[in-house]
């Protein structure tokens, strides 16, 4: 398939998370994720079903019995035109935080060829990434933290308690923070979103160096998608707790459960990645209504222009 065919599709994807965003708008603070979530996954598949492809959704709700829409492997797409991609999305990154009106909520969705993205199935995932401009497999899971925080004071020629490390604030990541304190690093503690935790590190005015911890596999993958337009570096492995997990992840082809996985083993060709603020955050504003119209903000990133795209949208509906 050209690569036009897929970057064709930006402007038409941007608009699915952009409508997906207006969908939550009246569920921000309602304590419900149920409702919040169901309002973007019905947004999102609406749209992307009057779009001229054959999609198929390889990160999505999950299985099939537990998500009624957008579930793995479910084919999206009006099939007006024979032109096929898989599609990664969360439709509402931070339902936790959408239903309390806090800060950070998402629209995400990614586009690539066929067979772009890693099938990961929807368990959590060990992930560590940083941005452009350092050498190639500088991280690895299995190095001692402290090492790779002195790595980074080194080729960042910066002292390593000016290392800004950033992670999802949960208990199981005590030995990081105690790790980070001990090395008197800065923290950026996320309460969730860690999509824009692995991407934070790319973009230069956050002064992340770092982001470490255990998250979700298709938030992972996601932020892949992201880092890869961007020249950031990721390096993530699959976590199973149970037996049952690791059945479903070899029927969905992964051999090796223990694989640590680079960035183009996540997304192996072309993707565009597309995300929209529901609710404000660090990385763009949520939405905004006035009267009849809606105010979007949104950011696209294509592995063709490598660069961020912000963009406000207005909407009369
Ligand atoms: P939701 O969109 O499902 O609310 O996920 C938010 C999130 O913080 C993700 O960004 C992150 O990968 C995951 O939850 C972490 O899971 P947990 O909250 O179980 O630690």
């Amino acid at each position: 398939m050209e690569k036009k065919s897929l970057f064709h599709y930006n402007s038409k994807i941007l608009k699915v998370s952009q409508l997906a965003a207006i969908a939550v708008y009246d569920c921000i603070g309602k304590k419900d994720e149920v409702l919040a979530d169901k309002a973007a996954v019905e947004s999102m598949r609406s749209e992307l079903n009057k779009l001229d492809f054959r999609g198929t959704i390889v990160i999505g709700e999950g299985e099939r019995d537990k998500a009624p829409m957008l579930f793995i492997g479910e084919k999206v797409g009006n099939n007006k035109s024979n032109l096929q991609f898989d599609i990664a999305l969360d439709p509402l990154e931070g339902t936790k935080i959408t239903a309390n009106n806090e800060k950070n909520a998402l629209t995400v969705i990614a586009l690539g060829d066929q067979n772009s993205f890693l099938n990961a199935p929807d368990v959590y995932m060990e992930k560590i990434a940083v941005g452009p401009g350092l050498p190639n497999n500088l991280l690895d899971l299995d190095n001692p933290l402290e090492d790779t925080l002195e790595k980074l004071a080194f080729y960042k020629k910066k002292k390593v308690e000016n290392i800004s490390v950033c992670f999802l604030n949960r208990p199981r990541h005590k030995k990081i923070f105690d790790i980070v304190n001990k090395k008197k690093c800065k923290k950026f503690l996320l309460p969730d979103g860690d999509i824009f935790g692995a991407i934070s590190t790319s973009i230069k005015k956050f002064n992340i160096d770092l982001y470490i911890g255990i998250g979700g596999a298709p938030e992972g993958v996601l932020a892949a998608s992201a880092l890869k337009c961007l020249n950031g570096q990721m390096q993530c492995r699959l976590i199973f707790n149970n037996s049952q997990q690791k059945k479903r992840a070899m029927k969905m082809g992964i051999k090796n459960l223990k694989r640590k996985y680079q960035i183009e083993d996540l997304i192996k060709k072309d993707a565009i990645f597309v995300a929209t603020g529901v609710t404000d955050g660090y990385l763009l504003r949520g939405i905004k209504k006035k009267k009849n119209i809606f105010e979007t903000h949104s950011l696209t990133i294509s592995t063709k222009t490598k660069k961020i795209n912000f963009k406000k949208t207005k909407f009369k509906i």
